[in-house]
């Protein structure tokens, strides 16, 4: 994964607007990072240990947490960014513009933590991948942004149906 690539796309001198998508700010990727980071700590990981946060941010500026939740069955553990979505979802929303996602064994965050595939499939069902950011963070400071169209490409979504 190229850091520097993906941290160039934003332009460093023009204060809060980023190339990838005017909605949103630096200012916002950072507050959806603490978000995130809160929300990891009510992870309910007894069997795995590895707590995921997540904060997911509607065109309209809102923010829907999620944390994993597993289970002893493992197969029905939910991952962190669909409980975000599914709670979103559930309450209405329905337009999406990032989502930020941390974790780590522990809840000790020493590498990012990329959102799985079937994460990736179901946020694709929600946004348009080509506008749609996933904020991968390691801290407040250190974060890829990437579009979901770059993390899923040539993907399969509703209008197909
Ligand atoms: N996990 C997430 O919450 N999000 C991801 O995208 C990766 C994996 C969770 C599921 C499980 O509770 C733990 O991390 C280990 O796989």
């Amino acid at each position: 994964m190229d850091k520097e690539h993906n941290h160039s796309l934003i332009p460093q001198e023009k204060g809060e607007l980023l190339a990838k998508n005017e909605l949103v700010s630096r200012s916002v990727i950072k507050n959806l990072i603490r978000e995130a980071i809160s929300a990891m700590e009510h992870a309910y990981t007894p069997y795995s240990k590895f707590k995921v946060g997540s904060a997911l941010l509607t065109t309209k500026q809102k923010i829907y947490t999620g944390c994993n939740i597993e289970n002893a069955g493992f197969t029905p553990t939910n991952c962190a960014e669909r409980t975000a979505f599914f709670k979103a979802v559930s309450e209405g929303e329905k337009e999406f513009a990032a989502i930020a996602i941390v974790g780590g064994k522990d809840g000790l965050i020493t590498d990012y933590c990329p959102p799985c595939g079937v994460c990736r499939q179901v946020i694709r069902e929600f946004v348009d991948p080509r506008k749609f950011l996933v904020i991968i963070a390691k801290s407040e400071e250190e974060y890829l942004v990437y579009f979901l169209e770059e993390l899923l490409p040539m993907s399969f979504g509703p209008e197909y149906l």
